[in-house]
């Protein structure tokens, strides 16, 4: 992922190349090691100086430069990139682009690399709309180039529509897709998030405090691996990640079914296996009597609220196994999660427990008051056997990449 890689940033002479420095500065803070190219027409906009002080790297902007061509410089960005990235991409570079002229050291580059390319163009609506342009765009995306959709709104130039350089989260979103391995290509993904409601009458619920973000983050992680992703989505905040089929659900009743839906389905052909993360929090215990319309109460009284347990979905995916594996004709992996409060030996017991109860390859601990309301978490893994790995306090992004290389190797 993005954390270690190294990436060929080409900043081109578009009017949004000022924009490159949040964007260097945002793959610097996620681990990457970034080196900037500039084309001439890009310096009339930003200065090598501000990238190359965010970046902590050397800036190119020549190609007869003496100092980094003295061991063919352009050849060693090409070659050592893991990706390289055109942030922003002017109509001019991605024509050129497109019938492989190198007159200058970014094209060079572009042409002499072997890695995935991502470009991310910024433009005017009408150049980006015109034929010529499009023309260019598929036939770098039939060339196996990607290219990061521009946005849609007001332009610098001041006319509306489409040509706006992408949010920069954006880009890091679908670099981190271009740059994970595809070690869930042939897998459906099943994932859960965010709590369960049980009405009590039409107004009221009983429910806790999860967010959503963990399982969110390991749809989106499973994603970028190249599987085909369910989220079984509680009640959240929370925006559906890019790729991800998200199917809403309110109770811990209907997440059940949901679940199963999606799990005995039949397999298409190119599926060969599947994999559920349970990471909801469902409620445990629902009100065993909901009223049809909303219930008055009177102030001076109290009243008793009698709660009955709400569906176990992991207890019954592991019973049920079987019988899910023979339905789908997937081999399949459970991932549990459990959260609970005290000393790490009391989480860890707990954790223990139920991952040889509930008859699961891959249980995940982690201490509730840490991980709820959180954007970070802290865990351990558990696997049948004995082996535990812990992972310390880290963003949930991270740690849904530790999850996922856990459940790949159980
Ligand atoms: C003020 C200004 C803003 C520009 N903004 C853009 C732009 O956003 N997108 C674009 O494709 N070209 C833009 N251009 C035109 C390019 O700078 C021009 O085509 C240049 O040759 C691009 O060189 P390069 O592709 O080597 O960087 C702009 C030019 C000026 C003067």
């Amino acid at each position: 992922m993005i954390s270690g890689a190294k990436i060929t940033l080409i900043v081109t002479g578009s009017i949004a190349a000022y924009k490159s420095a949040e964007l260097v500065r945002e793959l610097s803070r996620s681990g990457a090691t970034v080196q900037p190219i500039l084309t001439r027409a890009a310096m009339e906009f930003i200065t090598p100086l501000t990238l190359q002080a965010l970046a902590g790297q050397p800036v190119t902007t020549d190609l007869f430069d003496l100092r980094s061509e003295a061991d063919i410089g352009h050849i060693a960005l090409a070659d050592t990139a893991d990706v390289v990235l055109v942030a922003p991409a002017t109509a001019d570079f991605i024509a050129k682009a497109a019938v492989g002229i190198a007159d200058d050291v970014a094209l060079a580059v572009l042409l002499a690399t072997k890695a995935p390319v991502v470009i991310a163009p910024a433009m005017n609506v009408n150049m980006w709309e015109n034929e010529r342009t499009q023309a260019n765009v598929e036939r770098l995306r039939a060339q196996g180039v990607s290219f990061v959709e521009p946005g849609v709104g007001e332009l610098a130039c001041g006319w509306q529509g489409a040509g706006r350089f992408a949010e920069t989260a954006h880009i890091v979103e679908h670099l981190q897709d271009v740059l994970t391995p595809n070690d869930l290509a042939g897998s459906r993904v099943i994932v859960t998030a965010g709590p369960t409601r049980e009405p009590i009458d039409p107004v009221r619920f009983v429910s806790n405090r999860s967010t959503g973000r963990m399982g969110y983050a390991l749809a989106r992680v499973c994603s970028w691996s190249g599987g085909e992703v369910h989220l079984v989505s509680g009640p959240t905040e929370l925006a559906a990640p890019a790729g991800v089929k998200v199917h809403h659900v309110q109770t811990a009743e209907e997440m059940r079914n949901k679940v199963f839906e999606l799990a005995l389905a039949p397999a298409t052909e190119q599926l060969r296996s599947q994999f559920v993360f349970m990471a909801a929090a469902v409620t445990d215990h629902r009100p065993a009597q909901v009223a049809e319309t909303k219930l008055k109460h009177d102030k001076t009284k109290s009243y008793d609220l009698h709660l009955e347990p709400c569906p176990d979905i992991l207890e019954e995916l592991g019973r049920r196994r079987t019988e899910i594996a023979e339905a789908s004709k997937l081999r399949i992996k459970l991932i549990g999660f459990s959260a609970e409060v005290g000393d790490e030996d009391a989480i860890l017991g707990w954790a223990r427990q139920k991952l040889e109860r509930k008859n699961v390859d891959l249980m995940v601990g982690n201490p509730a008051d840490e991980a709820f309301g959180k954007e970070t978490n802290r865990v351990w893994l558990l696997e049948r056997g004995g082996r535990q790995e812990e992972v310390a306090t880290a963003d949930k992004q991270y740690i849904a990449g530790r999850i996922l290389r856990a459940a790949l190797r159980v």
